[in-house]
């Protein structure tokens, strides 16, 4: 996720940019820049890579004004070049962004036919020419952004400055965080507080369509649409814990939102982002070796639990898809209790976020005594499970410290998908075409899963009218069928309302009688193999009564006419629609617990490892 600072007062503008850009690198980035006053214009300095490429970069250069913004880019629209960095620079105006203008081939159009020269390949620059445009009619920087709003859709939050006004900054929100430090005849705009607490303790949080001018040491807050707003300043007085929040309400939350850098860096270590090609790197193993592991093996046993065991039931699907193996899958805490037939020739795998699940553990022990191999897919690394395997591969995603799984399954998925890829590759079942294409398509996932993240915003609207349902069945087919139940577990976990994950071709067989309106129906219904037998099965519930939330791919308008809610997912390749589907159903459990007012972080009951049986 994108990075953001900016500045206006008296103290060096560089120092406390770069200060605050490194207070943010934890949100993931792959190029930086800064625009700052000197002689009465922003110099703009950007560099591809990490900070200390622009730190370089910077190390000769002064400003003499008093006002700059900055920002760490990950790269969405266009490759993270010194061109694509922000801040977009156009007649004066400087502007940095974070989210996603998703009209923005539109707007792209548009300026190329009124002359506009687009010199990058982002949706941001397009922002800062719709601004420039503006600002001439308003000589106005306030309104020129307040203006241009109603052009732009999608999730996006952005901070401007203009040449001709050297005392003002203004910032829009709408989407993702944005925060408004308040000091000593200075003031700071910043993706989340970590970035300013070395300069002030007191912030004001702008809520979603806020517009703030800060003009010399006026801070003033609108709605979008100009009306004036009083807000509250919150004084922080940080624990150490809420400062891991980042800004965020919950960690949980901020962990939904890592989902896109957390599944890039679940892909990098097994994919070549130029030939689009697969090459599964795993620990206790050369590369080689295991791929002659996986083409001599007859079976894979797959044991795990809770959100994990539903990334095992994926793993099913594709693995024997795609490589034609047969897998048997298990939750661990029935494994070791039912005398499984266990051969050698079978490849052994645990998932586990945490290492330390005592059932996956005591599954993973029973295996290695019958000598099979072990490999495990964790995300703790040196964790007891990671330790005893044989084969290690990890989810790469970094703490994850809400109870509620979320980076870490999309990691896991992830990886997953990669290890099927592998295998077939292994044993000379995939075609070179269909390599490419699927390793394409995950390499684009993560700038898919930022649009998806705009989902927040609606569930934070919408999760009130889900409140009355007496319970919630979730169905899908084939790789929507594990994403169903793994959507239930959120509901059940963070909200503790019943709720069931389903195969939606097994409705017949019972839950229909359970239908009624009352009974919310979760379908996920993305453009895939199964869609039309999905979508009868949509109808089938719909004639009873039932209440529809589809997840469908696109503007779906036939599912759309069926449904309640419609949640429409980028059109994706069959193999990234799972990781798409599972950020609504995770936001929407998310916000439907907090404004029942759970513990959305610590939910009952429940830990964050099981480590006793
Ligand atoms: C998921 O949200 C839950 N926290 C729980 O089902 C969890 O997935 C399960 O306990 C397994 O944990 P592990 O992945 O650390 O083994």
């Amino acid at each position: 996720m994108c990075g953001i600072v900016g500045y206006l007062g008296p103290l060096n503008p560089k120092d406390v940019i770069l200060q605050g850009l490194k207070k943010l690198e934890y949100r993931g980035y792959d190029s930086a820049g800064v625009a700052i006053l000197h002689h009465g214009k922003a110099k703009q300095v950007r560099a591809p890579g990490k900070l200390s490429a622009l730190e370089d970069k910077l190390k000769n250069e002064t400003f003499d004004g008093h006002l700059g913004i900055g920002h760490t880019r990950w790269a969405t629209h266009g490759a993270p070049t010194e061109t694509n960095a922000h801040p977009h620079q156009v007649d004066g105006i400087s502007l940095v962004h974070n989210g996603i203008i998703e009209n923005y081939q539109d707007i792209r159009e548009t300026l190329i036919k009124s002359g506009a020269q687009i010199l990058s390949d982002t949706d941001s620059e397009l922002v800062a020419h719709l601004i420039a445009r503006e600002v001439k009619k308003t000589k106005n920087l306030y309104l020129a952004v307040e203006h241009i709003l109603p052009e732009l859709r999608g999730a996006f939050s952005i901070v401007a400055i203009w040449n001709e006004a050297p005392d003002e900054m203004v910032a829009f929100k709408d989407g993702p965080p944005l925060v408004v430090g308040i000091g000593e005849k200075q003031a700071f705009v910043a993706s989340d507080v970590q970035a300013l607490l070395n300069y002030t303790k007191k912030f004001i949080y702008l809520e979603d369509r806020e517009i703030v001018s800060i003009k010399g040491d006026k801070i003033e807050i609108f709605t979008a649409q100009g009306a004036p707003i009083i807000k509250k300043v919150t004084e922080i007085n940080w624990n150490p814990e809420m400062v891991e929040k980042q800004g965020f309400a919950h960690f949980m939350l901020k962990e939904i939102y890592e989902q896109p850098r957390s599944v890039a860096a679940a892909l990098e270590p097994h994919t070549n982002a130029q030939t689009h090609e697969v090459h599964l790197k795993t620990e206790g193993l050369g590369s080689a070796e295991f791929s002659d592991l996986l083409k001599k093996t007859k079976r894979f046993c797959i044991v795990a639990c809770g959100t994990s065991f539903y990334a095992a039931q994926v793993a099913k699907y594709l693995i024997e898809t795609l490589a034609q193996v047969p897998v048997d899958i298990d939750v661990a805490s029935e494994f070791r209790y039912r005398s499984p037939v266990l051969e050698k020739d079978t490849l052994f795998m645990t998932i586990s976020q945490s290492g330390e699940t005592a059932d996956t553990l005591a599954a993973l022990r029973l295996a290695k005594e019958k000598g099979l191999q072990i490999l495990s897919l964790c995300n703790v690394k040196n964790s007891t499970i990671d330790r005893e395997a044989h084969i290690k591969l990890y989810m790469l995603s970094g703490p994850e410290i809400g109870v509620a799984s979320t980076k870490a399954f999309t990691s896991t998925l992830t990886v997953l998908s990669c290890l099927s890829l592998q295998w077939a590759k292994s044993k000379g079942t995939l075609l070179k075409a269909d390599e490419k294409e699927m390793v394409q398509a995950l390499l684009a996932a993560p700038a898919q899963l930022e649009v998806v993240l705009a989902y927040d915003k609606y569930f934070k609207e919408t999760a009130q009218k889900l409140k009355n349902y007496r319970g919630f069945l979730y169905m899908g087919r084939g790789l929507s069928y594990p994403i169903a139940m793994e959507g239930a577990l959120k509901m059940k976990e963070l909200a503790y309302l019943h709720a069931e994950g389903y195969a939606a071709g097994e409705m017949k067989h019972g839950p229909l009688a359970l239908i009624d309106n009352r009974m919310a129906i979760v379908m996920l219904c993305p453009k895939d193999q199964w869609y039309e037998k999905t979508f009868s099965n949509l109808e089938e519930a719909k004639a009873r009564g039932g209440e529809v939330l589809a997840l469908g791919t696109g503007e779906d308008e036939n599912l759309k006419r069926k449904s309640h809610f419609y949640l429409a997912l980028p059109k994706a390749h069959w193999i990234v629609n799972p990781l798409l589907s599972t950020i609504p159903l995770q936001l929407m459990a998310y916000h439907l617990a907090f404004q029942l007012g759970y513990d959305v972080d610590q939910p009952r009951n429940l830990a964050k490892s099981v480590t006793v049986e």
